[in-house]
């Protein structure tokens, strides 16, 4: 029999941390660990990191000296927390880490997550910390349970890794090469997601449009394919590559009415000087083309995008051509950042680098333009007809609340018995956080 511990884990970065943070969770359940509700009453915590950003680096050891204090009170009073540290940071700075906080009992890389238990009983056996940032050879995946429905919707990773070596970006670093889970795989895990009640399925990956399963297998295909699995309703993918969007993807959104009518296609800057630096392989105008094709196979697309603006060398005119950019593709949501030079990044090695006031106001300049044009695509969706997976209770007594395709929340006066459905919503007001509703 196994004693009833508590684990609290802590998610920083994308959606991949989010859907390994879970899986996490699921291999330590056998040796009796279950959810706590935070780090007090924890003796457990895993903080699953994220290194994109400085400060995103920065403030997992600013959170790891308030769990220090918090171990040490545990420790006076007789009790153990055992502390790990997951995700990006860990593998970009293990040893680091182990140097800045050596009260950390464990530091394990993103493709280590199968070796955690046993990472944990030498922790729990041994004084001294345990330290696991290789690439074994053998995919995680084959060692990790399933996803477990959580409501109705779910992420699945498909795809981990990256090959792009952009030059601002970590990614290649902390995730390792591109790898591509086998279909069969795959489609079993949306199979027993659906079983349990999921209805919607973001399929995830760093290049996730990059997956391959073989034999004419992309990522067009494996929609298709989850299209067919009962129950599955809407499916979603992120984050995609302009230069891995293939034909048959784009043929997909034509014909699928499963698949979402709204597109995260990060391009980064409207500068082709800019583009070529940040090495992304393509230009402004095959950017541009590449929207218009997919705008023509499902005139209902929406996009979104990142852009990175006080890229190194990035001048007046080069932002002048990304707010140019936003207005041409129409994006209709985007998550701006202020470059930040990464260690190890070619980057941050190059000359010029833009003073940090002229980032701040770039970015002030970008983000009102873009919530002008988000304002704008909202107050255009009022009078539509929308298909909205309604997910969870409102805060008062009636109201039922959901998302859109545009993943816009949606509230709707409706019976709490439709729940976990998809149901047609006539939009009637915009609220400053989401829209309101009825049912048709
Ligand atoms: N794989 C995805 C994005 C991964 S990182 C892609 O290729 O688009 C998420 C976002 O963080 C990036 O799109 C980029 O806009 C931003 N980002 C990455 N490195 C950054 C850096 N050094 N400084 C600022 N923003 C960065
Ligand atoms: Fe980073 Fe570029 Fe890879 Fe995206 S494609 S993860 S931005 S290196
Ligand atoms: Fe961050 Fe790693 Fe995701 S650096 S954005 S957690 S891949």
């Amino acid at each position: 029999m196994t004693l009833a511990k508590k684990l609290f884990v802590k998610t920083y970065g994308c959606q991949m941390n989010v859907y390994d943070s879970a899986r996490m969770a699921d291999v330590l359940t056998p040796l009796g660990y279950a959810p706590a509700d935070g780090p007090e009453d924890a003796d457990m915590v895993i903080l699953n990191t994220c290194h994109i950003r400085e400060k995103a680096a920065e403030k997992v050891f600013s959170e790891l000296g308030r769990l220090k204090r918090l171990q040490a009170a545990k420790a006076a009073q007789g009790s153990r927390m055992i502390l790990a540290v997951a995700g990006c940071v860990a593998q970009a700075e293990g040893e680091e880490i182990l140097r800045r906080a050596p009260f950390v009992d464990i530091v394990l890389g993103p493709q280590t997550y199968h070796r955690l238990p046993e990472m944990v009983a030498q922790a729990a056996r041994a004084g001294g910390a345990v330290l696991d940032t290789e690439f074994p050879p053998e995919p995680k995946f084959d060692f990790l349970p399933d996803a477990r429905a959580e409501g109705s919707s779910a992420f699945l990773s498909v795809q981990e890794g990256c090959d792009k070596f952009c030059t601002f970006c970590v990614v290649p670093y902390t995730r390792g090469a591109e790898y591509s889970r086998p279909a069969a795989a795959v489609l079993a895990e949306a199979t027993r997601l659906a079983e349990q009640g999921v209805c919607e399925l973001t399929l995830l990956g760093q290049n996730v449009n990059g997956w391959h399963g073989g034999e004419g297998w992309g990522l067009g295909r494996l929609i298709r394919a989850i299209a067919r699995i009962d129950g599955i309703e809407r499916i979603r993918y992120t984050t995609s590559h302009p230069r891995d969007m293939q034909d048959d993807l784009i043929a997909a959104h034509a014909e699928l009415p499963e698949l979402m009518p709204f597109l995260h296609l990060p391009v980064q800057s409207g500068s082709d000087r800019i583009l070529s630096a940040m090495n992304r392989g393509h230009d402004r105008e095959a950017y541009i083309r590449l929207a218009q094709r997919l705008k023509a196979a499902q005139p209902d697309l929406a996009l979104s995008s990142d852009f990175i603006v006080g890229f190194p060398g990035e001048t007046d005119a080069d932002f002048a051509d990304s707010l140019a950019l936003v207005r041409e593709v129409g994006f209709v949501q985007t998550y701006s950042f202020k470059y930040s030079p990464r260690p190890g990044t070619p980057a941050a090695a190059m000359e010029r680098q833009v003073p940090e006031p002229v980032k701040e106001a770039r970015l002030a300049e970008l983000q009102t333009l873009l919530l002008e044009q988000t304002n704008v695509f909202n107050r255009s969706c009022i009078g539509r007809e929308m298909r909205v997976l309604l997910d969870r209770t409102g805060r008062h007594a009636g109201q039922v609340l959901g998302r859109s395709p545009y993943m816009q929340p949606v509230h709707v006066k409706a019976a709490a018995h439709l729940i976990g459905q998809v149901v047609p919503i006539r939009i009637t007001a915009l609220h400053p956080n989401s829209l309101e509703g009825v049912p048709v």
